[in-house]
């Protein structure tokens, strides 16, 4: 089958900024805590007039918009989201109807949580190849603000809010791998019928630790064994952002270049299915991505769920 290139990149964070002192006020803990068990030092919450989906429609718009195609052009949209403002309209036909992109077109959710957007981006290619189109629009968005409890002080000073987004090429011969799994387990929960809330995220931080120090290195090495690429190869690596802690193990399992893996979330925190595309966009925006670098993803999380892409950054025509 065809491989996926990316063409173009979007961000959307919203407007609440929480640093680790202002938690430090809500619950017992403290920035060092914070800082030295995950890397995290602040993330964004959303305002009362933004949910997941209004980031989304934003990072979409600025991803179609520096693709250089019209949104006519757009053959699928692919949301990965698990905490979307209602389970229908999904989040994608917001974002259908917000940017104007063909009816004739699929537009769908998923939900695999932090490993969300490589998931999304392989279902996208598969709905490209079937039904004979050349561009995705594929975002990975969340309001996890809405999601927590903030009296628990295990999960509340981890997770933040925000969207990314991304325009790919179907193209023949593009040097592409994608790996997927699960295993029903619930180390992580998060969000009841309605998503108020009212069934908070919990997670077993500990368990979840050790299955992603164990998922991160197999999927890296099963996207570069399919494209016959070494790691020294390999121009970056983006982990999902749940931990440095968890990325710092890959990279000594791995006895890899710790330059090669992006880190943001001293910024953001874990935005789970949002964390990949936010990173790939920050990356494009500052020029450490440059058209023709290859770049692996690689995402873990609720589920459980993991999720391994490789592909190369091609860039928008000129
Ligand atoms: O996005 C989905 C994927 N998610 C992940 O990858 C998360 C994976 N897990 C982790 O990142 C880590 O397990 C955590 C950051 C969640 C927790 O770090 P940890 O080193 O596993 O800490 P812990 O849960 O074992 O807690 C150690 C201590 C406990 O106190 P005692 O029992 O040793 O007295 C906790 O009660 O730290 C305490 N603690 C805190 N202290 C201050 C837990 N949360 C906090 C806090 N501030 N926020």
């Amino acid at each position: 089958m065809e491989g996926l290139q990316l063409i173009a990149t979007g961000g959307a964070l919203p407007g609440r900024l929480v640093t680790n002192e202002d938690l430090s006020r809500v619950v017992d803990t403290s920035d060092e805590w914070i800082v030295s068990r995950t890397g995290i030092r602040q993330r964004h919450f959303c305002t009362v007039d933004q949910n997941a989906a209004t980031l989304a429609i934003d990072a979409a718009r600025q991803a179609v918009a520096r693709s250089g195609l019209s949104p006519d052009q757009i053959d699928c949209c692919v949301c990965a989201t698990l905490s979307g403002p209602c389970a229908s309209p999904s989040v994608a036909c917001q974002v259908q109807r917000a940017l104007g992109l063909p009816e004739d077109r699929p537009a769908l959710d998923v939900n695999a949580a932090c490993s969300g957007f490589v998931y999304g981006a392989t279902v996208a290619r598969g709905l490209l190849a079937t039904l004979g189109g050349r561009y995705a629009l594929v975002i990975g968005c969340e309001a996890l603000s809405r999601l927590m409890n903030m009296e628990d002080r295990s999960t509340c000073v981890l997770f933040g809010d925000g969207a990314g987004a991304a325009v790919f090429e179907l193209a023949q011969g593009a040097v592409f791998a994608a790996t997927l799994g699960a295993c029903g387990d619930d180390a992580i929960r998060a969000g009841g019928p309605n998503l108020t809330g009212s069934s908070p995220i919990e997670m077993d931080g500990k368990a979840v630790f050790r299955f992603a120090v164990g998922a991160l290195p197999r999927c890296l090495n099963t996207v570069l064994d399919e494209t016959h690429l070494t790691l020294d190869e390999l121009d970056w690596v983006v982990c999902h952002q749940a931990n440095s802690r968890i990325i710092d193990h890959c990279v000594r399992h791995l006895g890899a270049n710790p330059a090669k893996f992006y880190k943001n979330m001293d910024r953001h925190g874990n935005t789970s299915a949002a964390s990949i595309p936010v990173a790939l966009n920050e990356m494009v925006e500052s020029g450490l991505l440059i058209p023709g670098q290859t770049v692996a993803c690689v995402g873990f999380g609720g589920g459980l769920t993991w999720a391994g892409m490789l592909l190369q950054y091609k860039g928008a025509e000129q």
